[in-house]
């Protein structure tokens, strides 16, 4: 218990449990990693297509620029004259790269004889050639059988004489291959010679990739260092975010456990505008709810308390004076065991109530509902209170009319609900005054109207039923009436707008909720006005109670 109060400082609703490190199985961890995965695996696609075109590309230049290279070479080798080639002169809009390989083609014949050969000028002679070149490109010349004329002096790549390439070009095409050595990648290049149409040997160009793969190493590690960057920049990123979503989780997670454990007092605070506030809000609002449901619930039972124990205090004082020898006094005794009946009716009135009231809540009152003619059912009711009213010296008087009024429900039921207004008109009514009771039918239509006319009461739920008409029985007396602002809070359980006057009475305020109960069960609605609706305690104006019930 302890460290659970520990822990409840830190999550108050300012703070919130922020500053915990994200645990790979927690929301925030999992939110974070996914964030990084993607981040990598997004860079690793990227670079992956974007090297392979890269390489193509530069491939494609090489391959371009050793053909053209061997195009000049060949046009020299073949000619009469001691020829120097030389590279065009490089285009600024060119790469590095590509004015390197330009660069190459500083390729010098210092002689030529393919005619001094000697019987057979198509053969070129070894000695018959000078070919010098400072830059990487390795040369070689096979006359028509394969045979090497003319080879740098660098080391070349292996098997290059024998390559797919030179066996393309001594076939009389151009060949064009990729070759692994120990001394790295090459790329080879290989046109056919040709004297009048006779094919007299081939010339083979290799250069090696050491420069493309420097660019893609290049590349590749300002890729990675990129990914990197990005990596962090998205993992700090995620964190932030992944805190934000996670906070007010925290914070509600902290609420329900408050909750909990039985603290109604804790609210979860609403920051953001997305689904997580509108579930904090959702959740403060059943908050809210218990709270007010767990004061209703305190509330009632110290009323209950207290309305138990004024007639059993009543009791045991009577009994307790009855054993100090009062019931030796025959009238003495007989009063007080009269009394002690009446509290104890009371009592037995006040547990029926509480019961009514309780099964009400858990939705099982049972009502044995049948066809009743809710006309009769009034004039009757009134007719039980008759000697009531004449003891109070007050008139009772009833204008229902004549014909039935049908409706469904429970007689027992309904003529508690009667007799509750009744008694309260006549508790309230002054000596010599009188108590009218009217029984009337009304459209939906005027029912709406007659709602329109007293906004001060919700009516709870909706009242479009298929009723089409509508029983209304009103009790009306010339009492004090009830000032407005108290109009809707006598029908909460206990209320008594003057306690100590309505207690004396006998009343225990619990009436008109058990009312209210049966009708809204019976599919009607109850409410009390004072008739005039800006009643301002002037001249005794009189209450009206009223109830609707479904014709039916
Ligand atoms: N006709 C009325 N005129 C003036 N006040 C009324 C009238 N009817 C009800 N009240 C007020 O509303 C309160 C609640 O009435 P309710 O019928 O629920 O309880 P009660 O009459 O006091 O007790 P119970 O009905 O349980 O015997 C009453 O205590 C009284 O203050
Ligand atoms: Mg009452």
């Amino acid at each position: 218990m302890e460290s659970d109060t520990n822990s409840g400082t830190t999550d108050s609703p300012g703070e919130g449990k922020t500053s915990r490190p994200a645990r790979p199985s927690g929301l925030r961890g999992k939110l974070v990693l996914s964030h990084l995965a993607v981040i990598i695996v997004a860079m690793t696609l990227t670079g992956a297509g974007l090297l392979t075109l890269v390489r193509a590309y530069l491939l494609n230049a090489l391959q371009d620029s050793l053909e053209s290279q061997a195009q000049l070479v060949a046009a020299a080798l073949l000619s009469d004259a001691g020829v120097q080639v030389q590279p065009p002169a490089p285009d600024p809009a060119y790469n590095t790269l590509q004015q390197q390989q330009i660069a190459n083609l500083a390729v010098q014949i210092q002689s030529q004889s393919f005619t001094t050969g000697a019987d057979d000028p198509a053969l070129l002679g070894p000695e018959s050639i000078r070919l010098t070149s400072d830059l990487p490109t390795y040369v070689v010349v096979l006359n028509s059988l394969g045979d090497p004329v003319y080879e740098s002096g660098l080391p070349g790549p292996p098997g290059l004489r024998h390559s797919a390439a030179a066996k393309a070009a001594l076939a009389g095409g151009t060949g064009r291959t990729l070759l692994r050595g120990e001394n790295g990648d090459w790329m080879a290049l290989a046109l056919p010679l040709r004297r009048e149409q006779e094919l007299v040997g081939a010339l083979v160009l290799a250069h090696p990739l050491s420069d493309v793969n420097s660019v893609l190493n290049d590349t590749l590690s300002r890729l990675l260092q990129a990914a990197g960057l990005a990596a962090l920049l998205s993992g700090a990123l995620g964190l932030i975010l992944a805190r934000r979503l996670v906070r007010p989780l925290s914070q509600l997670t902290a609420a329900a456990r408050r909750l909990g454990e039985g603290d109604y007092e804790y609210p979860v605070p609403v920051e953001t505008h997305d689904e997580i506030a509108s579930l904090s809000a959702a959740f403060e609002s059943m908050r809210e709810a218990l709270l007010h449901t767990e004061r209703t619930r305190a509330q009632f039972i110290s009323d209950v308390s207290h309305e138990l124990r004024t007639p059993l205090t009543g009791i045991k004082g009577l009994v307790e004076t009855l054993q100090d020898g009062a019931l030796d006094d025959p009238q003495v005794r007989d009063s007080f065991v009269a009394s002690i009946g009446q509290e104890t009716d009371r009592l037995i009135r006040l547990t029926q109530d509480l019961l009514t009231l309780t099964r009400a809540d858990e939705h099982a009152l049972e009502l044995r509902v049948d066809r009743l003619d809710l006309a009769k059912l009034v004039r009757g009711t009134v007719d039980r209170l008759r000697p009531e009213a004449e003891k109070h010296n007050v008139q009772l008087e009833v204008s229902a009319l004549e014909m039935e009024v049908s409706v469904q429900g429970d007689p027992d039921r309904l003529e508690q609900v009667m007799l509750n207004l009744l008694d309260n008109a006549l508790k309230n009514s002054p000596q010599g005054g009188s108590v009218k009771v009217g029984i009337s039918t009304i459209s939906a239509r005027e029912l709406a109207s007659l709602r329109a006319a007293q906004p001060r009461f919700s009516w709870s739920g909706n009242l479009e039923g298929p009723a089409r008409r509508w029983a209304v029985v009103r009790v009306v007396d010339w009492g004090p009436g009830i000032s407005p602002a108290l109009q809707e809070r006598v029908f909460d359980r206990f209320f008594r707008a003057d306690p100590s006057r309505d207690r004396d009475r006998g009343g225990s305020g619990l009436g008109l909720s058990i009312a209210k109960a049966l009708i809204e069960q019976h599919g009607g609605r109850i409410w009390i006005e004072s008739p005039t609706p800006d009643w301002e305690g002037a001249n005794p104006p009189g209450t009206q109670a009223s109830f609707i019930l479904p014709v039916g």
